[in-house]
């Protein structure tokens, strides 16, 4: 492919684990690549970045959401800006502050970079399930689409678990849409629910250690799967789907607003028991104790839902045209149990 011919994205945050699947899926896609990242010298986080440019043009740029202007140079001459990074810290002691404020006005600064390279066609802002689904819901069998929305005064009232992750995407997503429109520039949020598999990032995300820790027994990670499965569901979606979703969104002329993105719904005590069944070796140890097998790893789940009371539809990419290719929840866990090995959370 001609440099003239060949399209050049952004991705912003490449030693995260979404965005560092979607520069390798770019470069394979013949893309060039331009990508972010805070501290380019933090070799930990960032050699699998060496590793990619094997693939194709990849350009590693410092940037931080925090500095104005940051994003100038790596969104310059871009066709497309994928809004990757974000703060995502659930343990925050100061959420008001470093999820939501920092999320939002992080979120408009490469708005404004994008502005301001001015070759920028569309831009992708990826959010979360939790920015539809944080609402009170009476009973069983909601289905969320793109109409749902959080509700930021409950949230901010009630705090249930993760909270403040929930409206720090909404913020970020008014902001977002408000300035897109006054800007002239065409938006996309996608909504991923919980992403699971294998990515090039040698560092693993929430989702990714606090799924493993159903085999691992990370207590802290335990945790935070208890409070993201809270409220019931966990669906999910393999990160090459997203990845996928991200870019048939970016190059689909006529696809505009929201798009939930998810293939599995789930919940944590039918996943506990899947692995418990399937992965009897990890013998899993909860305070201290040796597992006894299956029944400890689905008992820590005693009181959670045993069946979804929401599903996300992801009904509007589908009728769009995007197929999901991992549905499969087995294949989906093998391979996010393989990532866990090379991760080093699991025993090789
Ligand atoms: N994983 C999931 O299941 C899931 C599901 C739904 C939505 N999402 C969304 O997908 C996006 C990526 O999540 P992930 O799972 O890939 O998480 P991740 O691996 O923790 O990546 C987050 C990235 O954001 C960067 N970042 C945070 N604060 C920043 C700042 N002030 N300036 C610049 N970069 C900053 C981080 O950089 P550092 O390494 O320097 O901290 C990191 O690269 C997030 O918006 C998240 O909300 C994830």
């Amino acid at each position: 492919m001609s440099a003239v011919e060949m399209k050049t994205a952004c991705v912003t945050g490449g030693n995260g684990y979404i965005a560092s699947a979607l520069i390798k899926m770019l470069l394979q896609k013949g893309y060039a690549v331009n990508t972010t990242v805070r501290n380019p010298d933090d070799m930990k986080k960032t050699s699998h970045l060496k590793d990619l440019e094997a693939l194709g043009p990849l350009e590693v740029f410092r940037a931080d959401m925090d500095e104005e202007g940051s994003f100038d140079d790596a969104v310059a001459g871009c066709d497309y800006a994928f809004l990757v990074a974000a703060p995502v810290n659930f343990q925050s002691q100061n959420p008001e502050k470093e999820l939501i404020e920092a999320g939002v006005q992080g979120t408009m600064n490469v708005m404004r970079s994008c502005v301001r390279a001015g070759t920028v066609k569309r831009v992708i802002l990826t959010s979360s399930a939790p920015a539809v689904s944080g609402r009170p819901l009476q009973g069983d069998g909601h289905v969320l689409d793109e109409d749902s929305w959080s509700d930021v005064e409950y949230l901010t009232k009630e705090k249930p678990p993760a909270w403040a992750y929930s409206v720090s995407k909404v913020l970020m997503e008014k902001a977002a849409c408000k300035f897109a429109e006054e800007n002239n520039i065409s938006l996309i949020t996608v909504f991923p629910v919980f992403t699971l598999g294998a990515a090039p990032t040698p560092t693993a995300a929430t989702s990714v250690s606090a799924m493993l820790s159903l085999l691992s027994s990370d207590e802290t990670q335990l945790k935070t799967l208890k409070g993201l499965a809270a409220t019931g569901p966990i669906p999910t979606v393999h990160v090459d789907d997203l990845c996928r979703a991200e870019v048939f969104v970016a190059e689909k002329e006529s696809a505009s607003g929201r798009y939930i993105c998810s293939s599995l719904s789930t919940t944590v005590v039918a996943f506990a028991r899947f692995v418990a069944g399937k992965h009897p070796r990890y013998n899993v140890k909860t305070d201290g104790t040796v597992n006894q097998g299956r029944e400890l790893t689905v008992n820590r789940f005693q009181g959670f839902p045993e069946k979804p009371r929401v599903c996300y539809s992801s009904e509007k990419l589908v009728r769009e045209g995007f197929e999901f290719k991992w549905t499969d929840l087995d294949e989906v866990f093998d391979d996010l149990i393989e990532y866990g090995k090379v991760l080093g959370i699991l025993p090789q």
